[in-house]
């Protein structure tokens, strides 16, 4: 590279440059970079870093340079994209909902394994998601599962219900349905954990009174855990998504509460939690659901994420 090259206005310097400026504050300088530069010219990142030695467009080096700043001051790639991947779906996200978590994606392929086990058995489950956010559980696994069983396979489709304590996160979570599966196929509801209380905003047709399978991401942050959070989070994902009293289970015991009532015989419900709850998530379910089978899965990073209890057909 000769001197005049190298002080070119080129995509692949503004890169650097930017990945510099990044390195104190994210743990993933080059590509929060490249996601934000792609996104400015409006290229996917594989086009971008085929075109390392092309000039920078004159007119991108503003909204790029506004883009690091505002990483740099902490806001999260997804919110300044808009966009999240989850469960090979882009999501569009906001920062009124949780950025949905690779770890969520073993609730997603756990819940529809359960589904497919009984396609034959159950036909048109009721499913519900307690704590939908941007719908990204419900809408990747009703996604999943008109892929795994399309229209021609003649069976009923499952369901599906959601529904958040945020009006806002629900009106997010009826755009990724709309753009990922079908807006009508999700009822999505405002409601206090339980679809049909007092917190609905209109009362609609009726909601299943029983369940079959319930999953919930609900807040498992503790109060007392603040300070352990990385600022990105903190200071700018909603807390009415990441907290729940000063242990974080205040809304899972809640959740926990009313399952003897909502959960239909032979249902099943899946739970994540955060790294240090499993083992008293598992107990509690044990005692609401006297004879249902609990079990605690690890994700890949080995941590109890998800804990799910299956009860028998009578109980
Ligand atoms: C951790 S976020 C999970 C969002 C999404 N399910 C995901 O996995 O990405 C928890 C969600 O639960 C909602 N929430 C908190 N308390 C709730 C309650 N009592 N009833 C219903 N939703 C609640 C929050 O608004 C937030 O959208």
């Amino acid at each position: 590279m000769t001197g005049a090259e190298g002080r070119r206005a080129t995509i692949g310097r503004a890169l650097r440059e930017a990945a510099a400026r990044l390195a104190a504050s994210s743990d993933s300088p080059d590509l929060d970079a490249q996601l934000l530069l792609a996104e400015v010219l409006g290229l996917e990142r594989a086009g971008l870093l085929a075109r390392l030695a092309d000039a920078l467009p004159t007119v991108a080096a503003e909204p790029f340079a506004a883009f690091i700043d505002r990483r740099v001051a902490g806001e999260p790639v997804a919110y300044l994209l808009g966009r999240a991947w989850f469960h090979g779906l882009s999501f569009a996200v906001s920062p009124a909902v949780l950025i949905p978590r690779p770890e969520t994606e073993l609730m997603v392929d756990w819940g529809l394994a359960w589904l497919a086990e009984r396609e034959r058995t159950l036909p048109a489950p009721r499913m519900l998601d307690v704590g939908t956010g941007s719908g990204a559980i419900i809408v990747a696994l009703a996604h999943a599962w008109r892929e795994r069983f399309p229209a021609a396979a003649g069976l009923p489709e499952p369901r599906w219900t959601a529904v958040d304590l945020s009006a806002a996160a629900l009106a997010m979570a009826r755009e990724n349905a709309r753009q990922l599966v079908e807006e009508a196929v999700i009822d999505l509801r405002h409601a206090d954990l339980w679809p049909g209380g007092s917190a609905e905003a209109a009362a609609g047709p009726t909601v299943p009174a029983t369940y079959d399978l319930v999953l919930a991401n609900l807040p498992y942050v503790g109060t007392d855990e603040v300070d352990l959070l990385a600022p990105d989070v903190r200071d700018h994902e909603p807390h009415q998504a990441l907290f729940a009293g000063p242990d974080g289970l205040d809304c899972i015991r809640r959740l926990i509460a009313g399952l003897p009532e909502r959960l239909a015989a032979g249902g099943a419900v899946g739970l994540e939690v955060g790294w240090t709850q499993a083992e008293e998530v598992a107990t509690l379910l044990a005692e609401a659901l006297p004879g249902s089978a609990v079990e605690v899965r690890r994700d890949l990073a080995g941590i109890g994420r998800l804990v799910v209890a299956e009860t028998r057909e009578l109980r």
